[in-house]
């Protein structure tokens, strides 16, 4: 089994880095294969709405030069599938925006292909604004049949700076449990 986690924070190595790393430390406990793909640096744009995913039904956005097929492909290759984006003007970032909308429309052009994976979102904030962009990455998962586990507190960690989120004993604590949850989940599911 192998759960993927994107980080689409612009800083590699961030706190949202740091809350994605707590909860594949967990699953990597229960013995599940894991890998953080970290966005920053790579090119996602957002969708050209030109609909030719649903013309070629081959579980590839049209648009193939930059980053977004090879995180589809991920993403297919992974029973669970991790969403981690920072808080940015209370809502995910650009990069986070633009996998939802370019691999949500990718999998309703061939049949919900993400259905009944194991989804959930992680987010960093300083401040406020973080369960906006929580209610964001979760209506993805809904939408595509995906199936999401919960934890004690929804999944935010709090930090300004690069590192200040492991201060964060409770949002820690949340990621630990969320990844404890997942690997329960999975477990069932694939047993
Ligand atoms: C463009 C931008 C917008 C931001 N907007 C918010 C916001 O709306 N609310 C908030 O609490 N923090 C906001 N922040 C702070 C980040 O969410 C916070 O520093 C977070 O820990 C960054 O995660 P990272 O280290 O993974 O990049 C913003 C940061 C940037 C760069």
């Amino acid at each position: 089994m192998k759960v993927t986690a994107f980080n689409a924070s612009g800083r590699k190595d961030g706190n949202t880095a740091t809350l994605l790393k707590a909860v594949l430390g967990e699953l990597e406990k229960e013995g599940i294969e894991t890998e953080l793909v970290q966005l920053a640096g790579t090119s996602i744009r957002g969708c050209r709405a030109c609909y030719k995913c649903f013309e070629n039904r081959d579980r590839r956005c049209s648009v193939n030069d930059d980053a977004l097929n090879e995180c589809i492909e991920k993403m297919l290759a992974s029973d669970g599938i991790i969403l981690g984006s920072p808080t940015y003007f209370a809502n995910v970032s650009a990069e986070m925006k633009a996998l939802i909308d370019r691999a949500g429309l990718v999998a309703k052009a061939n049949g919900d292909m993400f259905r009944r994976k194991v989804g959930a979102a992680v987010v960093a904030v300083r401040r406020a604004g973080s369960i906006h962009a929580f209610n964001s990455i979760n209506h993805f998962f809904l939408i595509s049949q995906m199936i999401v586990p919960g934890s004690s507190y929804w999944n935010v960690g709090v930090g300004r700076n690069k590192g200040e989120v492991e201060q964060d004993g409770e949002g820690m604590a949340t990621m630990k449990t969320l990844g404890g949850n997942m690997a329960w989940l999975l477990r069932r599911l694939h047993s």
